[in-house]
């Protein structure tokens, strides 16, 4: 920990921050791809976890995020899934630009209820059931989904922060990767928008060795359990929960969103 709260970040870094499971990789191979202009070969140099390092990573016998991080050259992009008050204040001081990307939190539980299956840093997560518990009382890794967004979003006041729905994206990306190149003040040709689109579909991802984690040792991650890239669907939650479940899911929602004007599509 000490390592990344001293980490010197950059002016010119742009940080991708999330909640576990809200569409962080896909976002990131979309900044990747408007980084090297479109082309989907240099997008090929190396996984997506290498390409975009994870700040807070530190994983048995793996460089650091850290360690990635210092040897990568400007401009950098990085993956944290901290929370706004866990950011090393290095951020700030530099005024670097942030993109967050938000998911609605049913599906982001059963995401994460998968991915605790198949990325062994994890604990058991149990039935689903179980893991909707530990989730609504925010015992999983990254703590409390309410704060995380919330905190976030009481940020974007901050011109340099950019607010995205995993919903939106998955609705019209084209109008989703416009708003990224506003907000980083690039201008590209059609074709290569086109080229991007095509690119991070989720089946092209799915597909991609250097963006679907299959290069991560089978003992962090086994994608024979789940895949990481696994439905890539937005209302799939649906076929996970109760009745009973989403009315509990429902109530603890209300009480916990109460007072924001932060609104989530789960339909
Ligand atoms: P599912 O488990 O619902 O399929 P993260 O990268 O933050 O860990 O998020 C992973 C989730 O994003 C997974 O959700 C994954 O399938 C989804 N995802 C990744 N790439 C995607 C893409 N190109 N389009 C849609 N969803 C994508």
């Amino acid at each position: 920990w000490p390592q990344v709260e001293a980490f010197q970040a950059r002016p010119d870094d742009l940080l991708v921050a999330t909640y576990p499971k809200s569409g962080t990789t896909w976002l990131s191979e979309i900044l990747d791809m408007i980084y090297q202009d479109g082309d989907v070969e240099k997008c090929r140099r190396d996984a997506i976890f290498n390409r975009v390092p994870f700040l807070e990573m530190k994983a048995p016998q793996m460089p650091s995020g850290v360690e990635l991080l210092e040897k990568t050259p400007s401009p950098r992009l990085v993956k944290t899934h901290l929370p706004i008050q866990l950011l090393p204040t290095s951020f700030q001081d530099k005024d670097c630009k942030v993109i967050y990307m938000a998911r609605n939190p049913k599906d982001v539980v059963v995401s994460y209820y998968y991915f605790y299956q198949m990325a062994k840093m994890h604990p058991d997560p149990g039935t689903l059931g179980e893991f909707l518990e530990t989730f609504m009382a925010g015992k999983v890794a990254y703590g409390s989904w309410y704060e995380h967004v919330r905190g976030w979003w009481e940020k974007k006041q901050e011109k340099q922060l950019l607010y995205l729905f995993y919903e939106d994206m998955k609705k019209d990306p084209q109008q989703e990767v416009q708003k990224i190149l506003r907000f980083l003040g690039k201008e590209v040709a059609e074709e290569t928008v086109a080229r991007i689109l095509h690119h991070t579909s989720f089946q092209e991802m799915r597909k991609n060795p250097a963006a679907n984690y299959e290069t991560m040792p089978t003992a962090l991650m086994d994608h024979s359990l789940s895949p990481f890239l696994r439905k890539g669907i937005s209302g799939d939650w649906k076929n996970h929960f109760t009745v009973a479940q989403n009315e509990r899911f429902n109530q603890h929602y209300q009480e916990h969103m109460a007072g924001s004007d932060l609104r989530f599509q789960m339909e």
